[in-house]
């Protein structure tokens, strides 16, 4: 099968998207090598806000982030994209312009190695700048993402979220995302970490009803 958007790193090759009707106005487009810096700050902000105040371990962990997704970006596959949200309001436009949030999508196997599956649509990474949230902007990314893997010809949707993140899961039921599966049972037991929720989404058109996600017990 052969994708229709082709690599996340080849400029122009995924048309932007505007979006103009809602505030802050916004452009969604494939993540080019001048964003990683950008997208290092995010993904580290967003996903380890406590860290800002150990300055020397908060830089480390931020190289960390930034090499990762220098690699990531540099070795995607036809089926791996990082998308961002860049924003257009004229009143802030500065050079360059100010990227609000990301999210990755990438197609790969949920079965452990030792078994066989077919590979399947998955999204990671989401995060928005914390001065951008509570405008849209993720379920705007959300919604790219159903357009792209639409277009790469599957029907279904997957990531993973942490049970004790709950403006991420509010999130995810708004937009008709499922529970598919709990995991992360010896981890939960063991260290006391919060279990891994795998969320679904069918995208065959077929009515999806964003319900509470309920949870087994441990
Ligand atoms: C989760 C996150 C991506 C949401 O981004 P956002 O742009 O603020 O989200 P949106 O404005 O599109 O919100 C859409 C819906 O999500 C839910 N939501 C978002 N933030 C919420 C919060 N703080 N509390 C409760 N619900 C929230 C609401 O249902 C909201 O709909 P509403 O505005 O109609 O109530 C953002 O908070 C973030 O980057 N968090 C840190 C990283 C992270 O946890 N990523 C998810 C990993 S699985």
């Amino acid at each position: 099968m052969s994708p229709q958007f082709p690599l996340s790193t080849s400029p122009g090759l995924l048309p932007a998207r505007v979006l103009t009707s809602i505030q802050p106005p916004l452009q969604i487009s494939a993540a080019q090598p001048q964003h990683l810096q950008g997208l290092a700050t995010i993904l580290t902000d967003s996903f380890h806000p406590t860290l800002r105040s150990l300055s020397w371990f908060y830089a480390l962990l931020r190289a960390g982030i930034y090499e990762d997704l220098r690699h990531r970006l540099r070795h995607a596959s036809p089926y791996d994209i990082c998308l961002i949200a860049l924003d257009l309001d004229p009143s802030s436009s500065t050079l360059p312009m100010p990227l609000m949030g990301t999210v990755e999508l990438g197609v790969r196997s949920l079965a452990p190695p030792w078994q066989i599956r077919p590979a399947v649509p998955y999204l990671s990474n989401l995060a928005v700048d914390a001065a951008f949230r509570g405008r849209g902007i993720a379920k705007q990314l959300l919604l790219a993402c159903e357009g792209i893997v639409l277009a790469w010809e599957f029907q279904d949707l997957y990531l993973h979220v942490l049970e004790n993140n709950y403006p991420a899961r509010r999130l995810y039921e708004q937009m008709g995302y499922q529970l598919q599966q709990v995991d992360g049972y010896w981890g939960v037991r063991l260290w006391r970490q919060p279990r891994r929720l795998l969320l679904h989404k069918p995208l065959n058109g077929a009515a999806t009803f964003p319900g509470v996600l309920e949870l087994p017990s441990c």
